[in-house]
């Protein structure tokens, strides 16, 4: 059976289906290599808590890998590659799809839960002893 132009017309539709809707599936593990060898700690710090915080998905841009990617490249074409106060510029040539992809799963992953104040017992041992010596403010001199 030879190949009718209707399967090749459907076989091409398939193609440039699976081309449009191309779902990456990012490893955080690579990706914490692109976060630390590209520098996004730098300014992100270790644990996405930096000045510009990424933990806990605080981000609205990390919604989904398009809207990262998108954000990654639309800012490629405006920003400087090396800008003094925002972030760098990261274009495909820089940070690849793949690279991009996998440092949006690392940057999933990240969390910033520091325990409570009261649950640190050093630091409850600090204001203990903060209450009970040193000069008393408590009366007027
Ligand atoms: C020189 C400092 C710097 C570096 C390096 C840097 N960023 Fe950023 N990043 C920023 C700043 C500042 C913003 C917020 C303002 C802006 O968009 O420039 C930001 C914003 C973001 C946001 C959006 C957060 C939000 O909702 O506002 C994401 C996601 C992000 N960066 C990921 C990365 C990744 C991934 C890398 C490494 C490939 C990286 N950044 C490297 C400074 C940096």
């Amino acid at each position: 059976m030879s190949v009718t132009s209707a399967h090749r017309i459907f076989i091409s539709f398939t193609l440039l289906l699976g081309m449009t809707c191309q779902t990456y599936a990012g490893d955080p593990d690579r990706g914490a290599s692109v976060y630390y060898e590209h520098g996004c700690y730098s300014c992100h710090g270790y644990n996405g808590t930096g000045k510009t915080p990424l933990a806990n998905n605080v981000s609205g841009i990390m919604a989904s890998e398009d809207t990262f990617l998108l954000f990654l490249r639309q800012r490629a074409d405006r920003n400087p590659v090396l800008p003094d106060k925002s972030m760098p510029n990261y274009a495909v040539q820089a940070l690849s799809d793949e690279q991009a992809v996998n440092v949006y799963a690392y940057i999933k992953t990240l969390t910033d839960d520091p325990p409570k104040t009261e649950e640190i017992p050093t630091f409850v041992k600090i204001l203990e002893a903060a209450k009970t010596q040193g000069p008393d403010h408590s009366k007027p001199d």
